[in-house]
């Protein structure tokens, strides 16, 4: 009888028995057990809407009800969900390192939600909204079920809080994802396709910093020749699995 390939090398156990600083590096995919959809699968949002149409300034002051709701749609979906198993045993990961940060491309609060504490989020958060004029900003989560784009009480047009094509990212985010890039010894790299850039940088600052690179993905990817260790299936699946291993030869702290 074929025995089961091992799924995590031991190599990998040694590196995490001994590293004390892990990096997620976390995309869309991570949220799929969740029901949100990722944006470049078979069913992704962009296989069905145009980003040009939707997630760009210039198409918000063209069609603010129109970009506006859009968002009021993907913040029922995630609203109506909430973190799994992966996001849980990220936030697990806590209890037994003691420096955990997630990288996050995701604008759904989930990693928040499941209790991970250093969350660096790239492209924003749909649950914070702000004016384009005065900057000032509306986080209450009761805001955000107005189905037209509201006004700020000075006048301006409110957005959503996340980052559009053609826009920079939160640098100060950005700078800590750096930062944390170059200190860790193991990134995971989950559920992103790896091609939106600066975030799809990240893994390449870790490599040149000398971190070994765990890719979770459910196939292969821009940055699969670069990883170190490639752990193919579902982040609900695999990330638990790696949990486990690590409970075995680290101590809670
Ligand atoms: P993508 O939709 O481009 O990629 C999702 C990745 O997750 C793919 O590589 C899938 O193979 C993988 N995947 C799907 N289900 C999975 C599962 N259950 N477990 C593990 N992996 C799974 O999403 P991102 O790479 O996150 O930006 O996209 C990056 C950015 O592109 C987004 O943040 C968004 C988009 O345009 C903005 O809107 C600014």
């Amino acid at each position: 009888m074929e025995s089961k390939p091992e799924l995590i090398k031991p190599e990998l156990i040694e590196l995490l028995r001994n590293t004390e600083s892990v990096l997620f590096l976390t995309g869309a995919g991570v949220s799929a057990e969740s029901g949100i959809p990722t944006f470049r699968d078979a069913d992704g949002i962009w296989n069905k809407m145009k980003p040009e149409e939707l997630a760009n300034f210039d198409a918000f002051m063209k069609n603010p009800d129109l970009v506006w709701e859009w968002y009021q749609y993907r913040r029922q979906i995630i609203r109506e969900s909430g973190p799994n198993k992966a996001h849980y045993a990220i936030a697990e990961f806590q209890k037994y390192f003691p420096d955990v940060s997630v990288v996050t491309q995701n604008i759904d609060n989930l990693h928040r939600r499941a209790g991970s504490e250093t969350v660096f989020e790239l492209h924003g958060n749909i649950e914070r909204s702000y004016c384009i004029k005065c900057h000032a900003y509306y986080n209450s989560p009761n805001f955000t079920f107005y189905d037209k784009a509201p006004k700020c009480l000075c006048g301006g047009l409110i957005r959503p809080d996340v980052v559009w094509f053609g826009e920079s990212l939160p640098e100060s985010e950005f700078n800590q994802a750096e930062k944390a890039a170059q200190r860790c010894g193991v990134i995971f790299i989950a559920g992103t396709a790896s091609v939106v850039y600066p975030a799809a940088q990240i893994p390449f600052i870790a490599r040149r910093f000398g971190a070994c690179l765990v890719e979770i993905n459910i196939g292969e990817t821009e940055i699969s020749y670069l990883a170190d260790y490639c752990l193919y299936g579902r982040a609900g699946d695999i990330i638990p699995a790696v949990l486990e291993e690590v409970k075995r030869v680290r101590t809670a702290l």
